[in-house]
């Protein structure tokens, strides 16, 4: 057994602490403020190659493992969720699914940009009805030979508007229930295709979230994702592996906000000395330590087995679960340690707080976490 990192994933990890503080750092609060898309940082992100990390050089990709996706999600996410969350999104849902499921001729014509970060890439799945309940999709898709013609809404897309192609699932044959569920590759113009409405979210608020609307859109049937009926398991699958890249977001955001909570404690002086000779403090930074590195531990496990073809999708939710529990409370404890100063936003913390909460909630709820794990120990 090695836990050992390796000289390469050090160097992915300088790298991207390095990106974090010289150009996420600098806008990171007025981008939060104004809700402004990181757009000039993501491209800088996609000239140094984190935009497709995973995918195949043949394809623009960065032929890396997961391990070194994670350590770069991690690293980001401690400085700036919002810019992590694109990069999440567009190298575990959307270049992974494309290079593992997708046709050369897809590959050549949608991975190419989507590597390199010319273009940017969105999963659109949930649906006002259909967010936990993924099979009770409405959007439709109508074969009509040469063609499909897709009718329906789907809610709360990152990088809804600042997306250039987005893989949308949808039913084509409604009473075949899942294996009636196809995944499209749609562009950004194409007729009938509208951008709907900017979400006023909580956290993450430099990501863009839209609903996005389809109006008899055609979409050439060579845009159809595998084979007919397979979208639901490609939704899955795609979904299993993004989930290991938000448990390393949760773990970056609860790293962040330890590692300011920790410098802080060194220097805020209370009752004559620093806050850290308090045992109230020390404790606190005790714990939060403990829980990072047992999150880090559930994280680069989930990456680990995805990278050795073993089965990912129960350490996946496990590392998922457990990251964003731990991105909550130690978020919490960051702000407790910083007093009235971590209520304020000039300290970041209550902004990784706020970020913190949606690694609950997206790419599957803890709820829908636990219906995972507890379908894998039981084998149900
Ligand atoms: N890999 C491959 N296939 C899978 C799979 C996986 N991980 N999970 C399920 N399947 C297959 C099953 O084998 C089954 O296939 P067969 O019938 O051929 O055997 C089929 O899918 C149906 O499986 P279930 O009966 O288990 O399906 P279910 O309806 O009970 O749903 C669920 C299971 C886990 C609850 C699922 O619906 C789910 O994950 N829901 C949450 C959806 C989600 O994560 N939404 C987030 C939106 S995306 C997002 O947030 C992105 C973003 O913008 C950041």
């Amino acid at each position: 057994m090695d836990f050992k990192f390796t000289e390469e994933h050090e160097m992915i990890r300088q790298a991207a602490r390095d990106f974090a503080k010289n150009e996420l750092l600098p806008g990171v609060i007025e981008r939060d403020n104004k809700q402004e898309f990181p757009m000039q940082q993501i491209k800088q992100l996609g000239e140094l190659g984190f935009m497709g990390m995973m995918a195949s050089p043949e394809y623009g990709g960065g032929g890396m493992d997961t391990v070194s996706y994670v350590i770069a999600m991690e690293e980001l996410s401690k400085i700036d969720a919002s810019a992590s969350v694109v990069v999440s999104v567009n190298n575990s849902l959307v270049c992974w699914g494309l290079d593992t499921y997708g046709s050369p001729e897809q590959k050549e014509k949608y991975l190419n940009p989507l590597t390199t970060g010319e273009k940017i890439g969105a999963f659109c799945l949930s649906e006002p009805e259909a967010g936990s309940d993924a099979t009770s999709q409405r959007t439709t898709a109508i074969d009509k030979g040469d063609h499909y013609v897709i009718n329906g809404t789907k809610n709360w897309i990152t990088n809804g508007n600042s997306a250039d192609i987005y893989l949308v699932i949808a039913h084509t044959d409604k009473e075949k229930k899942h294996r009636g569920i196809n995944a499209f590759i749609v562009e950004k113009g194409m007729k009938g295709f509208e951008v709907g409405p900017k979400e006023d979210k909580m956290g993450i608020r430099g990501s863009d979230t839209h609903s996005l609307n389809f109006n008899d859109v055609v979409v050439p049937k060579e845009n159809r994702i595998g084979e007919d009926g397979f979208g639901f398991k490609f939704a899955m699958k795609t979904l299993s592996g993004g989930r290991i890249g938000i448990a390393a977001q949760a773990l970056g955001i609860a790293a962040g906000a330890y590692e300011m909570a920790k410098e802080y404690a060194k220097t805020r002086k209370a009752f004559g000395t620093e806050i850290m000779n308090h045992q109230a403090i020390a404790f606190k930074l005790a714990d939060m330590h403990t829980k990072i590195e047992a999150a880090r531990h559930l994280v680069m496990k989930a990456a680990w087995d995805k990278d050795n073809g073993l089965d990912y999708d129960l350490s996946g939710a496990m590392a998922k679960l457990y990251a964003s529990e731990v991105a909550m409370e130690v978020t919490t404890e960051a702000v407790q340690i910083h007093g009235g100063n971590g209520y304020v936003k000039e300290y970041h913390v209550e902004r990784l707080m706020r970020d913190a909460k949606i690694t609950q909630i997206y790419e599957g709820t803890s709820e829908i976490q636990k219906i995972v794990i507890s379908r894998s120990i039981l084998n149900m």
